[in-house]
């Protein structure tokens, strides 16, 4: 069971990567003013048609070869609507997929978020040919983790040698306090 935010973009995000999507941007907001939290996942991958879109908030959907049942959108949804949320699916066929969801802020039974330093660490630095950009906020503090910025300040270097991922950890544990705290 996906009981964390962060189950869910892990869970977005990897089927972008599986629908080839070369750049993926994510956006995550917290709003105590609005008393919401959004989350928007949008890519560049091959997209879906009208009727596997119909079919893909029906868990019973998949187009995973030996695999009968996709799980990670209808759990999705169904979190958010458990909590009054919303969702949205918007997709075209060799152009991309975007996907919003949002949750109330104060609901009981939303997620914990779980650990967005290390989920936005891992999906970048084990997909390297992909790009991503992730934008957080809240109502006070907005940052920006690019990976094509952070690939051209790398002059060559790659993104997952070791000397890199320990740089990019100790950026993201200062850079993503604020979102934790507040
Ligand atoms: N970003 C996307 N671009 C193109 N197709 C997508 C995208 N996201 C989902 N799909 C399609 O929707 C289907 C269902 O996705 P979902 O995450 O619910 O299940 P899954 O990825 O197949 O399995 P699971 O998430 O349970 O491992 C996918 O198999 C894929 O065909
Ligand atoms: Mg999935």
């Amino acid at each position: 069971m996906m009981d964390e935010i962060c189950s869910h973009i892990a869970d977005l995000i990897v089927n972008s990567i599986s629908a080839e999507a070369k750049h993926i941007k994510v956006t995550i907001e917290k709003s105590k003013i609005n008393n919401e939290l959004s989350l928007k996942v949008s890519d560049d991958g091959k997209g879906m048609n009208e009727s596997i879109l119909k079919q893909v908030i029906d868990p019973f959907y998949s187009t995973k070869i030996g695999r009968k049942v996709g799980l990670g959108i209808p759990l999705l949804k169904g979190t958010a609507e458990t909590c009054g949320g919303s969702f949205n699916i918007k997709s075209t066929p060799g152009r991309g997929t975007e996907i919003a969801v949002s949750f109330p802020l104060n609901h009981p039974d939303l997620p914990p978020l779980g650990n967005l330093k290390d989920t936005i660490l891992v999906l970048s630095v084990s997909n390297p040919e992909v790009d991503f950009t992730f934008h957080i906020k809240n109502d006070v503090v907005n940052f920006t983790f690019d990976t094509m910025e952070i690939k051209k300040m790398l002059d060559g270097l790659p993104i997952n040698s070791p000397e890199v991922i320990k740089f990019l950890k100790d950026y993201l544990d200062e850079h993503l306090d604020f979102f934790n705290k507040q």
